[in-house]
């Protein structure tokens, strides 16, 4: 299954981000790459919401992105700046990068996380990543194998996107299926366009993805919860780490 993002969910990937009302995670790559000079690549960099700033902050950053859509989005918005439309797993650089970024969770669409891990570690010595941790499937919070609405938002058009979700978890693998139904209502709430996408996702609890990194070269040199916005006792569901190559 090919991973990219297209149609609405593509179109309207950084309406619903901004919708959510969760920290960004803009500053803790800011920070990140303050450390690493030279190029670095920005893996599934999307519409380019995140890169466009970063370059314009001063950033020497490349984008890679597998869905000519989100490459199109973010060759309008930042035409200054550059984006491979590629995939991760068919990417080879000629050179180390100074560092890899994969926020936002893109590295939990790839279905060979430890072969991944490995390939990452033969083009750089300094990966930074974000990943989620489903508490509310696994706790049974979200109903699953039901449709459930998660978020709308008012278009600038004046129309009404919609998303629901529907899941399928096994935590036993670590997998995570997730439907997302996208719905275009227009403002007397009739449905003009609907759209079903599906990702496959894996997720990691804290000993297997320790393990998985210890095999795959790699150890954590920091680790932030929550985007930052942790207190002391809350679970953590979005964990960010800078990882550096071992020996
Ligand atoms: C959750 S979105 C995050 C986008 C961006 N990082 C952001 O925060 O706005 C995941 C992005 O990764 C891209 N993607 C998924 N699989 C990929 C792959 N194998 N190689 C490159 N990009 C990929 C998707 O098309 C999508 O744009």
């Amino acid at each position: 299954m090919n991973s990219g993002y297209h149609g609405l969910e593509a179109l309207w990937h950084d309406l619903f981000w901004e919708a959510e009302e969760a920290p960004s995670e803009i500053h803790l790559i800011d920070d990140f790459l303050r450390d690493h000079d030279g190029t670095s690549l920005y893996v599934g960099s999307g519409s380019g919401r995140l890169l466009g700033p970063l370059v314009a902050a001063g950033h020497r950053l490349t984008g890679l992105e597998i869905s000519p859509e989100m490459v199109a989005l973010s060759r309008e918005s930042f035409p200054d700046v550059s984006v491979i439309e590629s995939s991760w797993q068919e990417h080879e650089a000629d050179e180390k990068y100074s560092s890899i970024l994969i926020p936002a969770f893109t590295f939990q669409l790839f279905p060979d996380p430890q072969k991944q891990l490995q390939r990452l570690r033969a083009q750089t010595d300094h990966l930074y990543l974000t990943l989620f941790f489903p508490w509310a499937e696994v706790s049974g919070d979200l109903p699953q194998n039901e449709w459930y609405f998660d978020r709308g938002i008012r278009l600038p058009t004046g129309e009404m996107g919609e998303l629901e979700t529907r899941h399928k978890i096994k935590e036993s693998n670590g997998s995570l299926t997730r439907k997302h139904r996208y719905t275009l209502k227009d403002k007397s709430g009739s449905v003009v366009r609907q759209e079903i996408t599906e990702q496959a996702l894996r997720f990691f609890p804290d000993a297997s993805l320790k393990k998985l990194l210890k095999n795959t070269g790699w150890e954590i040199e920091k680790e932030i919860y929550n985007l930052g916005e942790s207190e002391e006792d809350d679970l953590v569901y979005v964990a960010t780490m800078h990882l550096r190559g071992s020996a």
